[in-house]
């Protein structure tokens, strides 16, 4: 059996047990990671129902659309990390343009982005001045406008992909449980 059956094998079988703590009501949601499409058709086959979240590197320059239209046809939530591309992607020139215009910061600009584009999004900062910011931008006194919106959407098109966090398409798992 080759490595990549081994791992699914395992995965597969803890979410079964998942699935038994989901049932009995002690959790009440699972969250996969860095699942493709292929790993959650896979996942179809054999699990009861489909993961409710999945988290998956997400911003203008790691931007995968497929699975994400994937994810909203199961209803699965998409939930995106490195929504600032570890802070690489506060200086691109579109997140600038934007920022400047409507009078955010870089960093909202890519935090609204990833909202609006129907991701759940979880920027890290370790100062709490930057979470409060950072936090700002997601309720619903702020919006980006068209104009920002078709700027960053079009930033994967015109650029190289830059995935942050490498993986061997080794994925984890998360449960949400009752307190
Ligand atoms: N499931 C997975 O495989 C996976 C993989 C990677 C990450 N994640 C999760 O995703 C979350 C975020 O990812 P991440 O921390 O790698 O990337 P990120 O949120 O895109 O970027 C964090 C970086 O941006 C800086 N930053 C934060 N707010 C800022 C602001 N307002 N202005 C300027 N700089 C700012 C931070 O520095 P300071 O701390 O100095 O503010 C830090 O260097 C984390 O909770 C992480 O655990 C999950």
């Amino acid at each position: 059996m080759s490595r990549r059956k081994k791992i699914f094998k395992k995965i597969f079988s803890t979410i079964r047990i998942l699935e038994l703590e989901l049932d009995s009501g002690r959790c009440r949601s699972i969250g996969v990671s860095n699942f493709l499409e292929c790993d959650l058709e896979c996942l179809a086959e054999t699990a009861s129902l489909a993961p409710h979240v999945n988290q998956c590197e997400f911003h203008p320059l790691q931007n995968p659309t497929e699975l994400r239209r994937y994810c909203a046809e199961e209803g699965i939530q998409f939930q995106g990390y490195c929504p600032l591309g570890k802070g690489l992607l506060l200086g691109e020139p579109e997140v600038l343009e934007a920022s400047r215009r409507l009078r955010v910061t870089p960093a909202q600009v890519l935090i609204r982005w990833s909202a609006q584009s129907g991701a759940v999004t979880i920027p890290k900062s370790t100062r709490p001045g930057r979470v409060a910011e950072n936090a700002a931008v997601l309720g619903e006194r702020f919006a980006l406008d068209e104009a920002a919106m078709a700027a960053m959407d079009g930033m994967h098109l015109t650029r190289p992909s830059k995935k942050l966090v490498k993986r061997d398409r080794v994925t984890s798992i998360t449960l949400v449980i009752e307190n």
